[in-house]
């Protein structure tokens, strides 16, 4: 697209506004992506180019098209029961071990970047199929506060209707019986037993977590820390360990781990699979 061509400095201002908005930092090599990202946004709005873009995510009035652009530029891949081994993990060892913990509570669970829902709702099932195997036991359920930045993925999330394509990635067929109705347009709706646990937040992880009531057992902060920097990864799991009480666990996602964080967290073998304990 012509009209979108952008002066080097054009998209150097751009990966500015995106790092200080979300986080999100872009290589050098990344122009093609905000192309692709941004090609309906900027038809919609008919800027001629980038920096007119800019000009706008930076005036006072730019509000709404920043949340817009920021929703553009995430990239919210998710599937159900991603990786598998976190959910071995919370039905073998989290949830045995803090059986004691939680006998008069239910057990608090952060989804921090939930994207479409996936991750809270595998969580919320695993505690569901849990409660029915051991009878009396995570008596008080669980309790999962899902966050993200961008409104279009939340909105859906909270919806909880999903096509058969997405169900695909991961969700079994028995478990499709068990947790879904099938609705008139082909989708299929997540079931109140499964969806009452959750409570979808907007939160933007490079702001306070202020909004947050409490402190949880769990946090999960999956395949979100991977696109920011070295120094912004440690601001935000410091202020994690903030949110997690002493003994409470973080699960990051397979690909990702962490380094120069032992004042705060210790790492646990769980054989497959790694999580962290906070000190
Ligand atoms: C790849 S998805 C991961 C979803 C899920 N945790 C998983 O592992 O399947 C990353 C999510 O992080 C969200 N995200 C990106 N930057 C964020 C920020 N600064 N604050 C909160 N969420 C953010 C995106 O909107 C996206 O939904």
């Amino acid at each position: 697209m012509s009209s979108f061509q952008s002066a080097p400095q054009a998209y150097d201002r751009f990966r500015s506004f995106l790092e200080n908005a979300c986080g999100i930092l872009l290589g050098d090599n990344k122009e093609y992506l905000v192309k692709s990202r941004l090609k309906g946004l900027m038809a919609e709005h008919q800027f001629a180019d980038l920096n007119r873009l800019v000009d706008q995510l930076e005036s006072r009035g730019g509000v709404a098209l920043r949340e817009q652009v920021v929703d553009a530029m995430t990239t919210n891949e998710t599937l159900w029961f991603r990786d598998l081994h976190p959910f071995r993990i919370l039905e073998e060892k989290i949830f045995p071990e803090l059986e004691a913990e939680v006998r008069s509570r239910p057990l608090n669970i952060w989804s921090a970047a939930c994207s479409t829902g996936q991750e809270p709702y595998s969580i919320s099932m695993i505690a569901e199929e849990y409660r029915k195997k051991n009878l009396g036991k995570l008596s008080r359920g669980v309790s999962l506060t899902a966050t993200d930045i961008s409104p279009s993925v939340l909105a859906k999330a909270k919806q909880g209707s999903y096509e058969m394509l997405a169900l695909g990635r991961g969700m079994s067929k028995e478990r499709l019986d068990l947790y879904f109705t099938a609705d008139e347009s082909g989708s299929w709706q997540i079931k109140p037993e499964i969806s009452k646990a959750v409570d979808f937040k907007s939160l933007n992880l490079l702001q306070n977590f202020t909004g947050l009531a409490g402190q949880f057992d769990l946090v999960f902060c999956r395949n979100v820390l991977i696109y920011f920097s070295q120094e912004l990864k440690h601001d935000i799991l410091k202020r994690i360990h903030g949110k997690l009480r002493p003994g409470g666990y973080l699960f990051l996602g397979a690909s990702e781990s962490m380094t120069g964080m032992n004042e705060y967290f210790e790492m646990v073998q769980c054989h497959p699979g790694i999580i962290y304990k906070a000190k």
